[in-house]
């Protein structure tokens, strides 16, 4: 782990002023193993809100312990670090507020549409482009967190991909624009939704992007395979489902399978 005050971390270091009037410290490099890892590494710095972004990364991580394709220079890898004590289901909101601030970055942006599969991924022209991973940092008495990191992995123009992600796996295909500047857009929307994650207007703006409400989609409890469609987000971001016996419930987490 890389010393807090080492020559590494000042070169990192910049200021980033958002429009929301706050500004945040922001960790930049070449190459590093997950800006996730990193951002547990720097947590403790100064009880500051960080964002830690690299041009690539060597171990990118995503959810169920799975890694995240990070090819040099051509997607954005960042990862957004909150303080503050909060309760441990707070990181589903967050999740649902990174996925919301991605999809209107990428909007604002350029001319695309890009719409979110529950719980966590972005989707465009039918291929997942991003991935968010939000982790609690637990406190001491693992009852409560201490804080959020929101680690978000967008491919821009990553053209190839390795064999097991090449069918399902695609990029927003935008040579031209300024990965600055979404990584900017990003992080203003997302640190504004942070300071409310309650407000309801933001599971608005997820469910219109929602490409699985009405659909019929599987999920696994238990070992064993469901098939049922999906209804409505719920207030915390949570999946409302109805399965084929005719059961209502709500996944707070985990995967589900669409035909996309
Ligand atoms: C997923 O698709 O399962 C989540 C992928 C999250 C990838 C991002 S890239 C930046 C940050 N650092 C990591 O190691 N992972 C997240």
């Amino acid at each position: 782990m890389p010393e807090m005050n080492s020559d590494i971390e000042k070169n990192a270091l910049k200021k980033l002023f958002l429009n929301n009037k706050r500004d945040i410290d922001v960790f930049v490099y070449e190459s590093i193993d997950s800006t996730n890892t990193q951002a547990k590494h720097l947590f403790k710095r100064d009880g500051k809100d960080m964002l830690i972004c690299s041009k690539m990364q060597t171990a990118g991580r995503g959810r169920s312990g799975k890694s995240f394709y990070s090819p040099d220079k051509t997607g954005v890898y960042m990862s957004v670090v909150l303080h503050g004590e909060m309760p441990l289901t707070v990181a589903a909101k967050a999740t649902t507020a990174a996925a919301v601030a991605v999809c209107q970055a990428i909007e604002e942006l350029t001319d695309k549409k890009p719409q979110i599969k529950w719980v966590n991924d972005i989707f465009l022209d039918k291929k997942k482009i991003c991935g968010i991973l939000t982790e609690a940092v637990p406190s001491e008495n693992r009852n409560t967190a201490d804080g959020l990191i929101i680690g978000i992995g967008l491919n821009v123009s990553t053209e190839s991909f390795p064999d097991e992600l090449k069918d399902i796996a695609g990029s927003l295909d935008s040579e031209e624009i300024d990965k600055n500047l979404l990584v900017f857009h990003i992080c203003d929307k997302l640190l504004k939704y942070s300071e409310n994650l309650e407000d309801p207007s933001v599971i608005e703006k997820y469910k219109a992007r929602c490409l699985v409400l009405g659909k019929k989609i599987t999920f696994s409890k238990n070992g064993e395979t469901f098939f049922a469609y999906a209804l409505d987000i719920d207030k915390n971001g949570g999946l409302i489902v109805k399965t084929e016996n005719g059961e209502t419930l709500t996944l707070n987490s985990g995967e589900i399978s669409i035909k996309i």
